[in-house]
């Protein structure tokens, strides 16, 4: 995902500034396999269709910048991801992206949903969804989250430190109820796309450490209390993961700390949950394994670790998150300047300037995630040029996607389409320069249905107490 950008040197031509995993395409309108919708196309003189609808009517009738997501594929990588995992219990994980009408998606698709947040338990359970299959996590739940999460019967909360217990304990009794909880554990191994590090330092704010020891503690704590059943362990290693091999030492660490447990307490914990963070391709460089490869490889994995400790298999969890939401999901912005940068040595980059940016999505300024993107609303012979899509907002890191190359033509008025946003965008969104939010819209058959509606000045507007109404 973060990636070293290297110059291309002064005598070179000028697409040499483009980092290395990028190629230069032979056609810049060609839509890269892997990165889009199932339904999105190029139709008729050429325009980007999605759903079966045209990105002119789409942008006609809602304006932009807008995410759209494609709903029969939203669905089918849901189920895909659950039949993949038969007989694992899949949660999709909300934080990628929540609203009444993804709950209700997920619910029919037979998923289980975490959650993360008082916001996101609450838009759960108003979509009507079962929470007996909702999972809550947090590294600071308050006592009002988990007073809701306990009195509605929320079937699994993910407990990440010992003040989590006592409140637990507090709570339960308060209510009488009893809290169904799986330990957060800390494996010391940190994920990230094909690199992963093994090792026993853990420096950071979730869960319980398996290397320092806190983490059987805590099992034996939860197991001693009179209102907490603990049902088993959780680890989550990281994001975008492309294969299995981080998985392999989470496995193998959390099954030896439970064959500790089995062995302190003569108890076997029947749940394992390994977590999300199953990658994506953003771009041509990114090739994530499939769900039924990750399912072959991960059981595996759980067969031979179980078999060496001598445990039954508990039943597995996965939180698959950016990989249901993610690639049904498309950005689409209008381009309101263009602009050539002299890069020395006769080299250039074409700044194109949209009318979203970071407030929508802050994933490039946050951690240097790259995007690709297309010109949506034609289709162009110009020759390719280097470029940057950035945003309206007053920050130079203000940058939708780094580096593509687009045709040399694209103008003010074209249409760009950002491929695999469903994800970590529209849901991480903010007001920075108090920029109202796009809306989240589904097409299916050729039809929009909104899903989240596009932000006013009046709704912004409306929490400033300083401004007559
Ligand atoms: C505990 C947990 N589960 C699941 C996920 C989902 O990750 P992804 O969307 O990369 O699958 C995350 C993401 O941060 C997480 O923290």
């Amino acid at each position: 995902m973060t990636r070293m950008h290297v110059a291309g040197s002064i005598h070179a031509d000028v697409t040499s500034a483009a980092p290395q995993w990028l190629v230069k395409p032979s056609d810049a309108n060609a839509l890269t396999d892997g990165l889009w919708s199932g339904s999105a196309a190029r139709v008729g003189e050429g325009e980007l269709e999605l759903g079966g609808m045209s990105v002119g009517d789409i942008v006609a009738e809602t304006g932009t910048p807008a995410y759209i997501i494609d709903e029969v594929d939203f669905r089918a990588r849901a189920l895909t991801w659950r039949e993949a995992f038969a007989g694992w219990k899949v949660y999709y994980a909300g934080k990628s992206f929540l609203c009444g009408a993804v709950a209700r998606w997920i619910d029919e698709e037979g998923l289980n949903l975490d959650v993360c947040s008082l916001g996101e338990l609450t838009v759960a359970l108003r979509a009507g969804f079962d929470p007996q299959r909702i999972g809550l996590h947090g590294n600071n739940k308050s006592d009002d989250l988990l007073r809701v999460a306990l009195a509605r019967g929320v079937g699994r909360i993910i407990v990440d430190s010992s003040d989590e217990i006592a409140r637990l304990e507090r709570i339960t009794e308060e209510l009488g109820v009893r809290a169904q909880v799986l330990i957060r554990v800390t494996t010391g191994v940190e994920a990230h796309t094909h690199e992963y590090i093994a090792t026993a330092h853990e420096d950071q704010k979730f869960g319980f450490s398996i290397a320092g020891g806190q983490a059987l503690v805590a099992m034996v704590r939860c197991h001693g209390s009179a209102r907490i059943d603990l049902m088993g362990i959780h680890s989550h290693i990281g994001s975008q993961i492309f294969d299995t091999n981080g998985f392999e030492v989470a496995a193998r660490r959390t099954l030896k700390l439970m064959s500790q447990f089995k062995e302190a307490t003569g108890v076997a914990l029947p749940e394992l949950d390994l977590g999300g963070g199953f990658g994506i391709a953003y771009t041509m460089d990114d090739s994530p394994a499939t769900a039924y490869d990750l399912a072959r490889g991960l059981d595996e994995i759980i067969e031979h670790e179980c078999r060496g400790f001598g445990l039954e298999r508990p039943t597995l969890s996965i939180e698959p998150g950016r990989a249901i939401s993610g690639p049904p999901g498309t950005a689409l912005y209008t381009v309101g300047t263009t602009k050539i940068v002299e890069l020395g040595g006769g080299q250039t980059r074409r700044y194109v300037s949209v009318d979203g940016g970071m407030s929508d999505n802050i994933r490039p300024a946050l951690y240097a995630a790259e995007y690709s993107a297309v010109l949506a609303n034609r289709v162009s012979d110009a020759p390719v040029a280097l470029s940057r899509v950035v945003g309206l907002h007053c920050e130079g890191g203000d940058i939708l996607v780094r580096d593509v190359f687009l045709p040399a033509d694209v103008a003010v008025g074209d249409i760009i389409a950002v491929p695999a946003s469903g994800a970590y965008s529209r849901s991480m969104a903010s007001n920075y320069n108090h920029t109202p939010r796009p809306p989240v819209l589904s097409v299916r058959d050729g039809r929009l249905t909104p899903m989240i509606r596009r932000e006013t000045l009046d709704d912004l507007l409306a929490l400033d107490a300083g401004l007559d109404r």
